[in-house]
């Protein structure tokens, strides 16, 4: 079978978690080259996975006629320079959220893409969630979502978002919401109210063209127990829900499966018992998953840190396991194969575009704007 050629650019926490791994699981992508500016990170890399090329200067995967397309995993600040600077070299595009800070900057990209003819798709990859396509299909069999309510709420604000800088979460985390109620709507935004209770910690209200309503809890400062992430969508028939993307439920739809379990998501070099276990046990297997795992790091982490038992605990947490954010299916693998198809056979996108990134950037935007001056932003007032 042909592969797509592919260079990750950009090889720090996500790309490591999720985008090399995936692309050696991919039944159509090959990994061709490692590009990042930290040589430690290269001389890791190609020792865990010989045979493939590194280099620390971009304009080397971008002149290489053997690449296909890259994969940029950089910090937000790089997203636009080298998806611009890929797309000019006739590279196919796949980048991570936020495409960029500001709508205008996403604007250039949009440009860029038509200008070089070739596609760039956006790492909001819950598009590409088998239970999110899922309740979409179902969704649309029943007259379509009109009330939606998604709940978003994990360890931002004391943990890894904690030194983004004051009230960034909307753009960091809360755009692949925006970007999902859109795809789950099939509608636009006509209007934003944003209020927030303390820094990345925010109820907003979003209302659609269509007329659909949604209303998004997003929280920073929920321990590392909790769910994630829950879609709740009252259709105009029946209601559907769906929890940490592993547990699909329909009420009141008649002819549509009552439940249904996605398995979790792993790697080869990965511990694998979990993937089973949460398509058995859907959203009761990744909330045991969460309680047993923070309770082992609170035992680990009460040994002597100098001591073996200490080290292996730590080893085990920290490399055996996958995050526990990362140990269900969030669609990562599907938006690779996705992109590599589109490499391949031209097939149309059905992940998230440069454009569906603009439209979450102006959201965004609208949010900001509301969230400072506690009213209702109407789309058409937003630049
Ligand atoms: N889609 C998702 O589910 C998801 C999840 C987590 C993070 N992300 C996004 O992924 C991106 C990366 O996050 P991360 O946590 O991996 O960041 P990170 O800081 O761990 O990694 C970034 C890497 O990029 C390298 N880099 C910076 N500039 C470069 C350049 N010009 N050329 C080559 N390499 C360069 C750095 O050396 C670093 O190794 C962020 O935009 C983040 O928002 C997405």
């Amino acid at each position: 079978m042909r592969k797509a050629s592919l260079a990750v650019v950009g090889c720090g926490k996500l790309a490591q978690n999720q985008h090399i791994s995936n692309i050696i699981k991919s039944k159509n992508a090959r990994l061709h080259t490692f590009c990042d500016l930290d040589p430690k990170v290269l001389e890791d890399l190609t020792k865990r996975f010989p045979g493939t090329a590194a280099c620390t200067d971009v304009r080397r995967v971008l002149t290489d006629p053997e690449i296909d397309g890259v994969v940029i995993a950089t910090r937000e600040d790089m997203h636009v320079p080298l998806a611009v600077e890929a797309l000019a070299a006739g590279k196919y595009v796949y980048v991570e959220k936020p495409l960029a800070e500001t709508p205008e900057e996403c604007e250039k990209v949009i440009t860029a893409e038509k200008v070089s003819g070739k596609k760039l798709l956006v790492g909001m990859n819950r598009r590409m969630a088998p239970a999110y396509r899922n309740a979409r299909e179902i969704l649309n069999r029943n007259g379509g979502a009109r009330a939606i309510f998604y709940r978003i709420a994990d360890a931002y604000a004391i943990d890894w978002g904690k030194n983004f800088g004051p009230g960034k979460r909307l753009l960091h985390e809360v755009c692949h919401i925006f970007d999902i109620c859109r795809f789950l709507t099939g509608s636009d935004v006509r209007s934003v109210y944003c209020l927030s209770t303390r820094r990345d910690e925010e109820n907003i209200v979003l209302e659609f063209e269509s007329g659909a309503t949604a209303m998004i809890l997003s929280s920073g400062y929920a321990p590392w127990e909790t769910p994630k992430e829950h879609l709740e969508a009252v259709a105009e028939v029946g209601v559907l829900t769906v929890d940490e993307f592993c547990e699909l439920n329909t009420y009141g739809m008649p002819g549509e499966v009552p439940n249904k379990k996605y398995p979790g998501h792993s790697h080869v070099e990965k511990e694998q018992s979990h993937v089973s276990w949460i398509a058995d046990a859907g959203l009761a297997g990744i909330v045991g998953l969460r309680r047993m795992l923070a309770d082992r790091q609170r035992k680990v982490e009460a040994l002597d840190h100098d001591s073996e038992e200490y080290r292996n605990g730590r080893d085990f947490l920290d490399h055996r396991l996958p995050h526990i954010n990362y140990s269900v299916d969030k669609g990562w693998l599907g938006a690779i194969e996705h992109f590599a198809d589109v490499i391949l056979d031209g097939v149309p996108v059905e992940a998230a575009t440069a454009e569906d990134a603009l439209a979450a950037a102006r959201i965004t935007r609208a949010a900001v704007i509301s969230r400072a001056e506690k009213r209702i932003v109407a789309m058409k007032d937003v630049d």
